[in-house]
């Protein structure tokens, strides 16, 4: 059977994935940033899994504002990286996992989450920055990836509760998945960061650690904040940290299980206007 070894959380701002398209890496301004990121690296090296469930935000590229799900489920084999303005990043394509995505549309839509069904989707930066910052510049990128799109750019956006709870559907998707997969789910988003209007450029130091605190030992706790205080103490865009909870929400202490491991975390402020976090969080065996 398919099952889940960890969760990843990363920011997934552009700058970065900017900086190594360019080979910007080692620039003054970067080279902390990629230092930091440094074990993270080396543990997916050592730990890639055969599949990423990949939770992240479409930023108006792959869906106009004219229509908005709230969780969008990708179906297909391939997914282009999409022009984001300045032409797509010379990234290579995302290898989908059509069976898993089926499985995983009929196990959650039957568990009650009414996700839409995306069958040509082209990948923004918030599924391809991640990829790059954990794996580099390679040919081809080493595993398939299963894209979960969240609206959180459109309100009404989905709670703190729903998106724990959504990732508590995964887990019980891809655990009945019969097929001898690793798996990860990703969160992808955040930390504080506002891009616009009289707050932009604020960044809310001791709010994010407290958050990468409460994420890891209490997340039951964490997912009842309510939008406004991610609002209010991490900016417009600060409310990505919500789908951190769809990976939090697929581990398995969240299901009676043993309390995750925590084998990587950063905080580094700031990469362009964000504050950079992340976290990789192993499963218990069981
Ligand atoms: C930035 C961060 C984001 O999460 C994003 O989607 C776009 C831009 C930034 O900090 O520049
Ligand atoms: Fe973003």
């Amino acid at each position: 059977m398919a099952r889940i070894t960890a969760s990843v959380y990363t920011s997934h701002v552009p700058a970065i994935g900017a900086a190594i398209d360019r080979g910007k890496t080692a620039d003054s301004y970067y080279a902390p940033l990629f230092a930091g990121c440094e074990p993270a690296r080396r543990w997916m090296a050592a730990n890639t899994p055969d599949v990423i469930v990949l939770v992240f935000n479409d930023h108006a590229n792959a869906f106009s504002l004219q229509m908005v799900p709230t969780f969008a489920l990708g179906m297909s084999a391939h997914y282009e990286p999409a022009d984001e303005g300045w032409g797509a990043r010379p990234v290579p394509p995302v290898a989908g996992h059509p069976a898993l995505s089926a499985h995983m549309a009929h196990c959650i839509i039957r568990d009650d989450f009414d996700l839409t069904l995306v069958h040509d989707m082209p990948v923004d930066h918030g599924c391809t920055v991640p990829l790059s910052i954990m794996f580099g510049q390679p040919e081809a990128w080493p595993c398939a990836v299963v894209p979960l799109v969240v609206n959180v750019v459109q309100y009404p956006v989905p709670s703190g509760r729903r998106c724990l709870e959504l990732g508590r559907a995964i887990r019980r998707a891809v655990e009945s998945f019969d097929e001898d997969l690793a798996v990860q789910v990703w969160g992808t988003g955040g930390m504080s960061h506002q891009l616009q209007g009289p707050r932009a450029g604020l960044i809310n130091q001791p709010w994010d650690n407290a958050f990468l605190d409460r994420i890891v030992a209490d997340p039951e706790v964490l997912s009842a904040v309510e939008h406004v205080e991610y609002l209010r103490e991490a900016g417009s865009e600060g409310i990505e940290l919500v789908m951190w909870l769809v990976a939090r929400g697929a581990m398995a202490d969240l299901a009676g299980g043993g309390a995750p491991t925590e084998v990587h975390r950063l905080y580094h402020v700031p990469a362009s206007n964000t504050a950079v976090g992340q976290l990789i969080l192993e499963n218990a065996l069981t």
